[in-house]
């Protein structure tokens, strides 16, 4: 059973309410309905009634059934515009803004899943990465022991003898531009977490570079290696190492030449990029080159809210939601 398959199974044994801001956009109205003909989630559409409507017909999409809420109109709005005007009047923001925000869809559904009126949230076929991350660092935030929001990738390979039968974790590939040793330790940690979770692997984490044990002298190699240390302490039993080539990570005849002794080099199964220019165009190069199909989570919210492409398709956000439903009963 692939990946996805999985997903679906346990999404379906433990059904979860997902908000969809995006909801009078076509291809978010079919996904929910896919979700609730599936089974996979109890999705809810949020935008003006009529442009939702419109965008049902449009699509021939029976959504009868579905939950539709306008943040304009809802009776909510103002206990949330409350709550958002308390999380962010440190930070400069006057009632006036936040009763503006809290009629945003993206603000509203975000603040649903606060109040556990929503068990999750996925969007991003319309909106850009960063303009949905903001309101979910800002309104989410990170969950207990976790300082840092980030990524990973589920990775579905073509060559069935890489990671656990193809299935391998990248990351972080969205959130984190430039991070620190001791953000890419944490990173590292919380992305062999959703390897064990959500892929059901005993991860084994190589923190990538361009040097292997010290072959290349230089800071940026350096801060991979502190990295894998800063992270050795934060999990004493997780199998990680580095810092380490990407050959060395995933050739047994180049791990064990270049990594002699190491439990990962060779067979590694979470790969840990040093920054978001790497992470980002490695995961394009398997998915565009290599044709592995990719599934992005988000990990450290303390609930899950999860981004889209722009060019996404309602099957995408079909498993999005799933995978989100998934995270949601963790
Ligand atoms: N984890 C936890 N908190 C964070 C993080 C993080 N990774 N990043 C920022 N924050 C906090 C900030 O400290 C700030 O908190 P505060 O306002 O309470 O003090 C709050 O979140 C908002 O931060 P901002 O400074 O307003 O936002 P910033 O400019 O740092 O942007 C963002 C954050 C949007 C995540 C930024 O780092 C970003 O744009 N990342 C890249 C996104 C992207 O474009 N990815 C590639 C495309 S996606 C794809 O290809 C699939």
């Amino acid at each position: 059973m692939g990946v996805i398959e999985r997903v679906w199974e346990k999404a379906r044994m433990n059904k979860k309410r997902i908000v969809l801001p995006e909801g009078d956009e076509a291809r978010t109205v079919r996904a929910a309905a896919k979700l609730r003909d599936e089974g996979l989630a109890e999705p809810v559409l949020l935008g003006r009634e009529d442009m939702i409507r419109a965008a049902a017909e449009k699509t021939g999409t029976d959504i009868s059934g579905i939950a539709l809420l306008d943040p304009e109109r809802s009776p909510m709005r103002s206990g949330y515009a409350g709550t958002l005007y308390e999380l962010r009047r440190a930070k400069g923001m006057t009632p006036e803004e936040a009763e503006a925000l809290s009629s945003d869809p993206m603000y509203f559904g975000m603040l649903m899943v606060r109040q556990g009126e929503a068990d999750g949230l996925v969007s991003g076929a319309v909106h850009t990465t960063g303009d949905m991350l903001r309101p979910a660092l800002q309104i989410i935030k990170t969950k207990p022991g976790v300082s840092i929001v980030s990524s990973s990738f589920l990775v579905n390979c073509q060559r069935r003898d890489l990671g656990q039968d193809g299935l391998m974790v990248f990351a972080d590939c969205v959130v984190v531009p430039c991070p620190t040793a001791e953000e890419l330790a944490q990173i590292a940690v919380c992305s062999a977490d959703t390897a064990r979770t959500l892929c059901g692997m005993e991860p084994r984490v190589a923190m990538l570079s361009f040097s292997t044990k010290g072959s290349a002298k230089h800071p940026l190699a350096d801060k991979v290696r502190r990295a894998a240390q800063i992270a050795r302490e934060m999990a004493p039993d997780l199998k990680l190492d580095g810092e380490m080539q990407l050959d060395a990570a995933l050739v047994p005849e180049v791990g064990r030449l270049k990594a002699p002794g190491s439990e990962v080099a060779g067979r590694a199964n979470v790969l840990i990029f040093p920054d978001l220019q790497s992470g980002n165009i490695g995961y394009k190069l398997v998915q565009r080159i290599g044709g592995a199909e990719c599934f992005a989570v988000l990990q450290g919210l303390a609930k899950p809210c999860n981004d889209l492409s722009r060019g996404c398709s309602a099957e995408d956000i079909v498993n999005t939601a799933a995978l989100t439903a998934v995270q949601a009963g963790m």
